[in-house]
């Protein structure tokens, strides 16, 4: 600390109550700063070298993602049960911690993969792929992601029952997403819906200082028809309203500060951050431990009951792959010896996005100078950088069915008001350089909107195969995109509401237009055409990061089931896959509360299973 006053201007400050006072300030700030983070468990790997770290466990937790760390945390209740997390990362840093840097390029924190190239999607970007980033480090996606609190609706987890999966209904599923919950929203604590004893806080992740653009979106919303709600949250989300968000005390609450740091002292919890997962040890057809590689070295750990794996919708079929449970043929190819033959890799689905982009007459806004808000940061842990701006409005439309299925369509909406500094650009990271300018250009004397209708029912499924035998090899992503032809479909219907929003008289009168992009390839159709955006849909549409399904969960005998609903391999002992990858279909909404909610119900179908506890009556009924 002195060392700054010496090299500014010491001789001024002096001595005495100055020097005092603005000495406690800054380190007051520095120290805020510094607890913005963690506290996480400490990294166990350290005592590898010195041959301190056991190498038995009862369970072994494979990735220390939103479901690892649900699964470390609540099987580590058990104070006899010793529970080894092994996680390829490390901790999260400070552009993950504060929620309005979610845009900031966090690339250590990431493994950056990309689909394959397709025709009829991603054609517009670089190489003609999609980049796939996957959180890396304590916390997984959960601490990259945009923290969208989205549970979905009830229909999708009654279409998982309906498939043969008992005890994935929405009742039942909506018993572990409460127990998972600790709701901060005052008007919602006291719904059914919601928990208040969990470990995760969700919160009102919306900036006030939109209130203007929100009061104008929702005039336009009113106009066309569709309701507004005030909890996405309930079983039947439909309509316009903020999202919740995993915001708590101000920072992001990902998963290992929900889950672990609450418990990180346990003396039967051992996290050991930055080694890979090479390979489960399997003989015959019985798990019993995995072999890890840390900075070069192989150490191998046995797992004396279980070892669940929740390295996530790609990695963990890659893991179950390269140790020989996977597609025979597929395995065979690569020469690696059949443990079971299992369609792992398979029924990959995915969330596909697509940003329309309208500009807009500057609405006037409170917006406070950065100095302020990282002071509010810092002192109060309020202010705007503690919220996620403008995309917490989200709006779910049912295009298909009405009410009686899930919803199709879901809008993501971003908002830029003019002159934006840096998340346009970020956001648009990809993008022919092309488009990115044209709305940099523009939004340097108008508002941007993105809106952006999000495919959340998609009927098209992928799959994911080995590259090699390698561990630290990518697996090959083949999303295969907008292969069922409703897909386009339903995404032109939700381009016919964006429409409809900016010819709304509310839009009109701030002047809203279209920033049309331009692909080469649609260069032949009108602007705003239905073949123009059915041209831009192969071009520009990408994720908004929600691969799973590549182990899916289902009867013992459906030929596509990976996982049985207990969530055990099928014909593999004392194997479990806890992550999105068991999904039978994608829910619709974003999908880390869902994860979560698995990955609570899954700790607790193994404590019934090892007699610790008897099964929880759920008799709450829900309409
Ligand atoms: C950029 C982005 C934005 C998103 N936005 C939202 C949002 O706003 N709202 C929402 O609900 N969802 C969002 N999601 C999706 C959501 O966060 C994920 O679906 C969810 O976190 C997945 O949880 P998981 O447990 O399946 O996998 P992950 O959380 O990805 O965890 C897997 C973990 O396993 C580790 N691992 C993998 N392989 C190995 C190995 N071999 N050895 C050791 N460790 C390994 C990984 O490093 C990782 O930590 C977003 C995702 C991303 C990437
Ligand atoms: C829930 O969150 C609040 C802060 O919003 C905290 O004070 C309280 O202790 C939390 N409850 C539990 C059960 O963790
Ligand atoms: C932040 O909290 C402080 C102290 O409670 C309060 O005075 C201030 O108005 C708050 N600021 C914002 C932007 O909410
Ligand atoms: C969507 O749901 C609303 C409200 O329940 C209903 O009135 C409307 O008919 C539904 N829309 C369609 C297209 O089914
Ligand atoms: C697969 O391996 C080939 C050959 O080594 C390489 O060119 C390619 O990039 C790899 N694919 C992935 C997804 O890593
Ligand atoms: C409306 O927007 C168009 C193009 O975006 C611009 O040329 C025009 O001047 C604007 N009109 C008003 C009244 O702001």
């Amino acid at each position: 600390m002195d060392q700054c006053f010496q090299s500014s201007c010491s001789t001024y400050i002096g001595n005495g109550l100055a020097k005092t006072y603005f000495t406690l300030f800054l380190a007051s700030m520095l120290k805020n700063q510094c607890d913005l983070g963690g506290p996480y468990p400490e990294d166990k790997g350290n005592l590898l070298n010195s041959g301190n770290l056991p190498k038995e466990y009862d369970f072994i937790v494979v990735g220390a993602g939103s479901a690892g760390c649900v699964m470390a945390s609540r099987l580590t209740e058990n104070p006899d049960w010793r529970v080894l997390l092994i996680e390829e990362g490390g901790e999260p840093e400070a552009n993950s911690d504060v929620p309005a840097f979610t845009y900031q390029p966090q690339i250590s924190n990431l493994w950056l993969y990309s689909t394959e190239p397709q025709p009829g999607a991603c054609e517009g970007f670089p190489n003609k792929v999609c980049g796939w980033p996957r959180g890396k480090g304590l916390g997984g996606s959960s601490s990259v992601n945009s923290m969208l609190y989205v549970r979905g609706s009830k229909h999708d987890y009654n279409k998982w029952y309906s498939y043969g999966n008992p005890g994935w209904d929405f009742k039942n599923v909506l018993y572990y997403f409460k127990k998972s919950e600790n709701a901060s929203i005052h008007r919602l604590r006291q719904s059914k819906y919601h928990g208040t004893k969990g470990y995760l806080i969700t919160s009102d992740g919306f900036d006030h200082t939109f209130d203007k653009v929100a009061d104008l979106f929702y005039s336009a919303i009113d106009e066309l028809g569709f309701r507004k709600s005030h909890d996405l949250n309930n079983g039947s989300p439909n309509g316009y309203g903020p999202v919740q968000t995993t915001i708590g005390n101000g920072v992001r609450w990902n998963a290992a500060r929900a889950f672990l740091t609450p418990v990180k002292d346990r003396q039967n919890l051992y996290v050991v951050q930055k080694s890979h997962v090479t390979k489960l040890l399997i003989k015959d057809t019985a798990v019993y431990g995995v072999e890890i590689d840390r900075d070069g070295v192989r150490y191998d750990f046995t797992a004396t009951k279980e070892v669940i794996v929740s390295a996530g919708t790609i990695n963990t079929p890659q893991l179950l792959m390269l140790s020989g449970i996977g597609p025979k043929q597929h395995l065979n190819d690569l020469n690696i010896p059949v443990v079971k033959n299992l369609p792992v890799g398979e029924n990959l689905q995915d969330h596909l996005l697509f940003f329309s982009y309208v500009a807009i007459n500057p609405i006037k806004l409170d917006i406070k100078d950065d100095l302020d808000i990282v002071y509010d940061l810092l002192k109060f842990r309020n202010g705007s950088l503690t919220k996620i701006g403008f995309l917490p409005l989200t709006g779910f439309l049912n295009f298909t069915c009405g009410d009686s299925v899930s919803p199709d369509i879901q809008f993501h909406n971003f908002y830029f008001p003019k002159g934006t500094k840096y998340d346009i650009a970020q956001i648009l990271g990809r993008y022919p350089a092309e488009n990115r300018n044209l709305i940099l250009e523009k939004n340097k004397d108008y508002d941007i909107f993105f809106l952006t209708p999000t495919l959340i029912s998609p009927k098209s499924r992928g799959k994911i195969l080995l590259n090699s035998t390698n561990p630290f090899d990518h697996a090959k992503i083949f999303a295969n995109y907008l292969s069922h032809p409703d897909d386009i479909k339903t995404f032109l219907k939700g381009i016919h509401v964006v429409q409809d929003i900016v010819n709304s008289e509310p839009f009109k009168a701030v002047n809203a237009s279209f920033v049309y992009a331009k692909y080469e390839k649609c260069s032949s159709f009108k602007d705003g055409s239905d073949e123009y955006w059915n041209c831009l849909f192969t071009q520009a549409a990408s994720t908004i990061f929600h691969p799973a399904g590549t182990c899916r969960m289902g009867p013992r005998d459906d030929p596509r089931t990976v996982v049985d609903p207990t969530l055990k391999v099928v014909g593999v002992d004392n194997l479990r896959v806890v992550d999105a990858s068991v999904m039978p279909d994608l829910p619709s909404g974003n999908i880390n509360a869902p994860v979560l909610m698995i990955a609570e119900k899954a700790a607790d179908l193994i404590k019934i299973d090892w007699k610790f506890i008897t099964p929880p009556i759920i008799d709450e009924i829900y309409d």
